[in-house]
């Protein structure tokens, strides 16, 4: 709204290539969930209603003036939405370390997301009223935010946004339904990176050598799927002819967006489409 107001016109104007260079006037953003990490970001993401595209904005404008970061906020979130969010704050955190954009000051955002979201994740899922594991969350996904704000995120994001688009899907459950597929897809590109996330996030041992602490990495987001009831697609009532239908349209979108460019493996709309297809369950 603020960055409409400062520009006129309308919303698919400002979305990405466009930098939204400045708004009307200041935000104070106050997050009711441990997740996207508005608040920090320049980032706002907006469903374009005429062709079902969730529009990718960005830019200084969209930046909120001042943030109130309270975990007590997130008290009364059910599970499931306990769940999406979180997933997608560890999705950005994952997201932000590998990303091609990935540096010196964002990486310690993101790791120190990770800490605090990897163990706390399934505790404020389980345990809604646990203030311990509802503040390392609510903290971890602000600095989440403030990593990908800093580094991007990459190829998960980019498949998402279609899926979220096209089927209505919460955005942090279509990131989850993506993360493991897509983590190894892109771990030979980024595997001492990768490994790092899985040492992080106390599912690989320090001295565990790369390639089994990325196979425990996936292990581990496959698990945390399962144990956070993440659907399948088809079981989340997607219509299997009408999602082949689009896969085109959704790896163009997804492509469009950027955010596959500043993925470790860069794929080509052709691998985006096998990606969706292989996560067709
Ligand atoms: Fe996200």
């Amino acid at each position: 709204m603020t960055a409409l107001a400062a520009s006129g016109g309308v919303m698919r104007d400002l979305k990405v290539p466009n930098i939204v260079g400045r708004g009307a006037v200041p935000v104070i953003a106050i997050p009711t969930t441990a997740g996207t990490g508005s608040e920090v970001t320049r980032v706002t993401v907006i469903t374009d209603a005429a062709t079902d595209e969730k529009m990718l904005c960005m830019g200084p404008g969209l930046m909120p003036a001042a943030a109130i970061v309270d975990f007590e906020l997130t008290i009364s979130l059910p599970p499931r939405a306990t769940a999406d969010t979180g997933i997608d704050a560890l999705t950005h955190a994952i997201e932000a370390y590998v990303s091609r954009k990935a540096n010196a000051f964002s990486d310690q955002q993101a790791l120190g997301a990770m800490r605090l979201i990897a163990p706390n994740l399934r505790t404020a899922y389980h345990e809604p009223d646990n203030r311990a594991a509802r503040e390392a969350m609510m903290a971890g996904a602000t600095l989440a935010g403030m990593a990908f704000s800093n580094a991007s995120v990459a190829l998960v994001h980019g498949m998402s946004r279609p899926i979220g688009a096209f089927f209505h899907v919460p955005h942090g459950l279509s990131n989850a339904m993506l993360l493991p597929a897509v983590t190894r897809w892109s771990i030979p590109a980024a595997r001492e990176r990768y490994a790092e996330c899985a040492r992080t996030m106390g599912v690989a041992a320090a001295g565990l050598d790369d390639a089994s602490a990325c196979s425990r990495l996936i292990h581990e987001l496959e698990a945390l799927n399962g144990e956070l009831s993440v659907p399948t697609l088809r079981e989340f009532g997607v219509e299997q002819a009408r999602y082949e239908s689009v896969i085109g349209t959704m790896a163009e979108q997804a492509e469009s967006s950027g955010s596959p460019g500043n993925n470790p493996r860069i794929p080509t709309r052709d691998e985006m489409a096998a990606l969706y297809r292989e996560v067709w369950i």
